[in-house]
């Protein structure tokens, strides 16, 4: 059974195909590379000895889990993204698994919000902070490395997301926890399991590959 959810009518039914901006929209992709990759790693075992078991158990248990590798969204869907959430200056931006920060420095540069970056690799916060700096935005955004898992986004009016298809829906208890009425959530490519989008924007980027977005707004 789905959690409960404030996001309207979308706990049951599928994900439905529809038509947006002059396209068919298909919201399930054919490929998914992730989970292709998702499943090659669940399918590796450690030896079946006590202590390998032990060992694997501990060093998980300390892991946030890994809810997707990195991979950029190109700055062209980015604009997207956040024109569909219809991002102004009185939003709070927070990208969960935010990479280079890309989209939270994008949504200070372009339309004057707030920005909040979350992600679990070092280097990458690390990075985001330097880009921000190099944007002129530094006073606007903050990027904390932090397992999305843990994250409170009360204060978020959009919230964005590129993860693997099964993070999304791992994610949910947090977007539905404290996700105030009007906040959007945008995830590229994945769904959040059967929540029902209120839009899904299938077409073609710059580099001509076909991507889609889903919009949800919390009721
Ligand atoms: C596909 S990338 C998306 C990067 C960025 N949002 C973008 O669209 O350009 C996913 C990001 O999620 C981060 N990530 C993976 N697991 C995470 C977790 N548990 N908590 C926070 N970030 C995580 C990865 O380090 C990676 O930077």
């Amino acid at each position: 059974m789905p959690e409960k959810s404030p996001i309207s009518a979308l706990q049951t039914r599928p994900v439905p195909v529809r038509r947006t901006a002059g396209a068919i929209t298909n919201p399930t992709p054919k490929s998914y590379a992730h989970q292709d990759l998702e499943c090659r790693i669940l399918s590796m075992r450690p030896p079946l000895t006590t202590a390998l078991l032990t060992l694997a158990v501990a060093t998980t248990a300390a892991q946030p889990a890994v809810l997707a590798p990195y991979s950029a969204t190109p700055m062209d869907v980015v604009e997207r993204m956040l024109k569909l959430a219809g991002t102004g200056p009185r939003d709070v931006v927070y990208d969960l698994g935010c990479g280079d920060g890309r989209i939270v420095i994008a949504a200070a540069r372009s339309y004057g919000a707030r920005g909040v970056g979350i992600d679990i690799d070092p280097a990458l916060i690390t990075r985001a902070r330097v880009n921000a700096q190099q944007a002129g935005v530094d006073a606007r955004v903050s990027f904390r490395e932090q397992d999305a898992m843990t994250v409170d986004v009360s204060d978020a009016t959009v919230v964005t997301l590129y993860l693997l298809a099964a993070s999304n829906v791992k994610l949910r208890p947090v977007l539905t926890r404290t996700l105030r009425p009007g906040a959007r959530i945008v995830a590229h490519n994945y769904p959040i399991g059967d929540w029902e989008p209120d839009v899904v924007d299938t077409f073609t980027d710059a580099a001509g590959v076909t991507r889609t977005l889903f919009l949800w707004t919390v009721k």
